[in-house]
C-alpha cells in the first residue's frame, strides 16, 4: 500500500514508519518536527538520544536498503502543499498522528491553550479538505485518546467504541431511540481538541463519504520496537519530564534512576494501557481491514487493559524496592475512579494484547539504566496546574 504517515518523527510514527516500510508499504513521512521545538521550548530532550529525521533515515536505508520518504511540511498551516502531495502520492493510507498530545502542556498558559486547539483543529481540517481536493480516496486513520470520554465511570459501565444506543425523553413526553456519539466529557484542553476532531471527522464522513477510523488509544508505555533496535541511529524517543511523560514511561525512569515514583494524588485513578508495540500492531491492522464505501466513522477502543496508577507504582516498587512519593495533584480530575472499556473490534482483526508483566518492566527498566545519565530531575516534576 503507499502510506503518509503525518507525524512520522514522533514516539509512534517513527517505529510505524520503519514496520510498514519493512514489510513492504511505499511510506511518505511527513513531520515539521515540531515535536523536537517543544524539546527546545521546555529545556528537556528525550531520554535517549533521537538522530535527527534525516539521519534516522539514512541509517534505516543503509541497514535495510529501504528508502522512507520525507517531506517537511506543518500540516495545520500548510494546506496547499499537503493537498499538492497528496495529489501526487495518492495514498492509500494516510494515518493523521501530527498533532500537540500532552494534556499538562495544553494547560501551561492561555498560550498554550490557543495554540493546542487551533494546531489540532486546523490540522484534522485541513488533512480531510486535502483528501477531499486531491480526489485520492484515502482512509485516514487517526490516534485519539480514551481520555475524550472524562474518567467518571462507574461500576458496572464500561466505555464502548464510539456510539451508545440511548433513549431520548423530550419534554413533551415523546421518545426517541437514537444510536449516538458517546458522550465526550474531556478534562484537558488537549483532550478537548481530540474531542472536537471527532465532530469534525464525523461531518466529513457524512458530507463526502471519506473512509475514516479514529482509534481512541490508552496511555502508550515502551521504548523501543523492534525495528528501532536494530541499531542506535533508530532510537525512539523516550519522554520522561513533567509535561510529555506519560505516567509508567515516567515510573520506569525514575526507578531507573533512584527517583521516588511520582504519584500525583493517592493514585486510585484508573487508566487504560497498551505497549508501543501493540499500539503499531492495531494501527496496521486498522489499515489492512479499512471501513466498507459508505461506513460511518469506525471507532475503535485501542487499549490492552485497564489499571490503577497505584498498582503500577506498587508493581514496580516490588521490583525495584524504589520509594514512592504522593504529590499534589495539579490536574482537576477525580480523585478515583473505574474504568472498563471494550476492545472487541480490534480483538476482533486479531490483536492479541500484550499484558503488562514482570519480565517487560524489568527489561524497559534495563533498557533505561542505560541512558539515566541524560535524565535532568529538575524535568521531573509536573508544574502545570489545571486551574
Ligand atoms: N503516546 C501516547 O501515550 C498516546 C496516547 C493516546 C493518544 N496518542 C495520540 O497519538 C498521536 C501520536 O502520539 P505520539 O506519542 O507519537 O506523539 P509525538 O508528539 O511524539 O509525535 C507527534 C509528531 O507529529 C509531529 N507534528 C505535530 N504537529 C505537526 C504539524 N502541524 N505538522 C507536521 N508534523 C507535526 C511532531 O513533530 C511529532 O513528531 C497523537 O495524536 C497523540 O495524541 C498518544
Amino acid at each position: 500500500m503507499r502510506v503518509i504517515i503525518l507525524g512520522g518523527d514522533g514516539y509512534i510514527g517513527w517505529p510505524l514508519a520503519l514496520s510498514l516500510s519493512k514489510k513492504g508499504h511505499s511510506v511518505m513521512i511527513v513531520d515539521n518536527c515540531m515535536r523536537r521545538e517543544v524539546d527546545l521550548e521546555l529545556n528537556v530532550e528525550s531520554l535517549t538520544p533521537i538522530r535527527t529525521i534525516e539521519e534516522r533515515i539514512n541509517s534505516w536505508e543503509n541497514i535495510t536498503k529501504i528508502r522512507l520518504q520525507y517531506e517537511n511540511i506543518n500540516v495545520a498551516e500548510e494546506y496547499l502543499k499537503i493537498k499538492n502531495l497528496f495529489s501526487e502520492f495518492r495514498p492509500d493510507a494516510i494515518f493523521h498522528l501530527a498533532e500537540f498530545k500532552s494534556a499538562p502542556y495544553s494547560m501551561r498558559s492561555a498560550e498554550h491553550k490557543i495554540k493546542t486547539i487551533g494546531h489540532n483543529v486546523n490540522a484534522a481540517n485541513n488533512i480531510l479538505s486535502a483528501i477531499i481536493e486531491s480526489n485520492c480516496n484515502s482512509h485516514l486513520i487517526h490516534i485519539g485518546t480514551m481520555g475524550v470520554y472524562g474518567y467518571n465511570s462507574q461500576k458496572n459501565t464500561f466505555i464502548p467504541e464510539g456510539y451508545i444506543d440511548v433513549d431520548m425523553h423530550y419534554d413533551n413526553n415523546f421518545l426517541e431511540k437514537k444510536n449516538i456519539l458517546y458522550p465526550f466529557n474531556p478534562g484537558s484542553i488537549y483532550h478537548l481538541s481530540k474531542s472536537l476532531d471527532n465532530l469534525i471527522f464525523q461531518f466529513y464522513n457524512k458530507n463526502d463519504k471519506i473512509k475514516i477510523t479514529d482509534l481512541h488509544q490508552g496511555i502508550v508505555w515502551g521504548s523501543q520496537t523492534t525495528e528501532t533496535s536494530m541499531h542506535d541511529d533508530l532510537i525512539n524517543r523516550f519522554d520522561y519530564d513533567g509535561d510529555y511523560g506519560t505516567v509508567l514511561n515516567r515510573f520506569i525512569i525514575e526507578a531507573a534512576i533512584n527517583y521516588p515514583l511520582t504519584i500525583h494524588g493517592t493514585g486510585e485513578q484508573t487508566r487504560a494501557f497498551i505497549h508501543l508495540s501493540d499500539s503499531i500492531k492495531c494501527l496496521e491492522l486498522a489499515m489492512s481491514n479499512p471501513p466498507n464505501p459508505n461506513e460511518r466513522v469506525r471507532i475503535f477502543n485501542q487499549l490492552s487493559e485497564t489499571k490503577s496508577v497505584i498498582s503500577l507504582a506498587k508493581n514496580i516498587e516490588r521490583i525495584t524496592n524504589c520509594k514512592i512519593d504522593f504529590l499534589d495533584n495539579p490536574r482537576n480530575e477525580a480523585k478515583k475512579n473505574e474504568l472498563e472499556a471494550k476492545n472487541d473490534s480490534l480483538i476482533k482483526l486479531g490483536f492479541e494484547p500484550k499484558l503488562l508483566n514482570d519480565e517487560m518492566l524489568e527489561d524497559l527498566l534495563n533498557f533505561a539504566k542505560i541512558y539515566s545519565n541524560r535524565c535532568n530531575i529538575d524535568k521531573i516534576p509536573s508544574r502545570p496546574k489545571w486551574n
